[in-house]
C-alpha cells in the first residue's frame, strides 16, 4: 500500500486525534496541526513510539486568515509534500445569531469554511500533480438542514458538504479520493467549546470519537463521497430528505435547546 503524508487539522483532540491515530496505524506519516501544542506533542510521541511513523507538529491558529499561507510555507520549508489533507478543525456556538459574539461567529466562518477551502486550494494542485492522496473534510449532520440557535454553524457545515461533493466529482478521473464525513453528536471537546452542555440533541445519545473517526477513515479509503456516522444519524438524514424544510428546521430548533 502507498504510504502518504497526512496533514490533520484539529488533531489535538476528539475526532481529529482519532483520525490521526488511524492513519498512523496504517503506516502513514503525519503532520498534526492545531493550537494546542502540548496535546500535539503528546500525540506525536505516541504515534512515533506505537507505529514508528514520522510525525511532525504544526502549531497554528486557523482564525488567522493568513494561517493557510504560513502553513504551506512551513510545509515546503520542511520539505513536506502533503498527500492527504484532513480538514477536521472546527467549532460551533450555541445561541441566537443576534446575541452571539460577532467576532467569534466570524472566526467560525474563518475556521470552518475559509481556512478549509484555502488549505485545500493550496495543497490540491500538488496532489493532482502526483496523482495520489486526497481530501477528507469533516462536516456534520448539521449540513442537512438549517439550524436555528446554531445558524452559522449549520450553514458552515452545509457549505463543507456541498463543496466536498463538488470536489469529489471534479477529481473523478484521477486517483485522488475526496470524502466528506458527517458526524452526528459525538463525545468530544466540541460540546463544551460550543456551550452545548445539557442540550437536547446530545441527550438523544452521542457516539465516541473513535467510532466516528473509523467511519470517516473507511469512507476515505473507499473514496465514498459522503459518510454519515452511525445508523441513527443515517436514518435521520434520510428521513430529513423526504420531509419539508420547515419541518426539519423546527426539529433542529427544538433539539438545539
Ligand atoms: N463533536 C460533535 O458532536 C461533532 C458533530 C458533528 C461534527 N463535528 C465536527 O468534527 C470536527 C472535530 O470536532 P470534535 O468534535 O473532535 O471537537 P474538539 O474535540 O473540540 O476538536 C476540535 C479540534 O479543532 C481544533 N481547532 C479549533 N479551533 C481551531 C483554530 N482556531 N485553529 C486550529 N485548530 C482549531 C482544536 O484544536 P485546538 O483547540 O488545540 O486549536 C481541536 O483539535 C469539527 O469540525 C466539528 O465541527 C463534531
Amino acid at each position: 500500500m502507498v504510504k502518504h503524508t497526512v496533514l490533520v487539522t484539529g488533531a489535538s483532540s476528539g475526532i481529529g486525534m482519532e483520525l490521526a491515530r488511524l492513519f498512523a496505524k496504517e503506516g502513514h506519516s503525519l503532520v498534526l496541526l492545531a493550537r494546542g501544542r502540548r496535546a500535539l506533542d503528546a500525540l506525536a510521541h505516541e504515534l512515533q513510539t506505537q507505529h514508528n511513523v514520522s510525525t511532525q507538529v504544526l502549531e497554528a491558529d486557523l482564525c488567522d486568515r493568513l494561517a493557510p499561507i504560513k502553513i504551506a510555507q512551513e510545509l515546503s520549508g520542511r520539505n513536506l509534500h502533503v498527500d492527504v489533507l484532513v480538514n477536521n478543525a472546527g467549532f460551533g456556538l450555541l445561541g441566537p445569531h443576534a446575541e452571539l459574539d460577532t467576532q467569534r461567529q466570524l472566526d467560525m466562518l474563518q475556521v470552518n469554511i475559509v481556512a478549509l477551502v484555502h488549505l485545500t486550494r493550496l495543497l490540491l494542485p500538488g496532489m493532482l500533480a502526483r496523482n495520489t492522496g486526497g481530501v477528507l473534510n469533516v462536516a456534520s449532520t448539521a449540513a442537512f438542514q438549517a439550524g436555528p440557535n446554531m445558524a452559522i454553524y449549520y450553514a458552515t457545515k452545509a457549505f463543507v458538504l456541498s463543496y466536498t461533493e463538488a470536489l469529489h466529482e471534479e477529481v473523478g478521473k484521477t486517483q485522488l479520493h475526496v470524502s466528506c464525513l458527517c458526524p452526528g453528536p459525538t463525545h468530544t471537546g466540541f460540546v463544551a467549546a460550543a456551550g452545548m452542555e445539557g442540550v437536547g440533541l446530545f441527550k438523544l445519545g452521542a457516539q465516541t470519537a473513535q467510532d466516528v473517526a473509523h467511519v470517516g477513515f473507511t469512507a476515505f479509503q473507499n473514496n465514498r463521497t459522503i459518510a454519515i456516522s452511525g445508523f441513527k444519524n443515517t436514518a435521520l438524514a434520510i428521513l430529513g430528505k423526504f420531509s419539508p424544510r420547515y419541518v426539519t428546521r423546527k426539529i433542529a430548533q427544538a433539539l438545539n435547546r
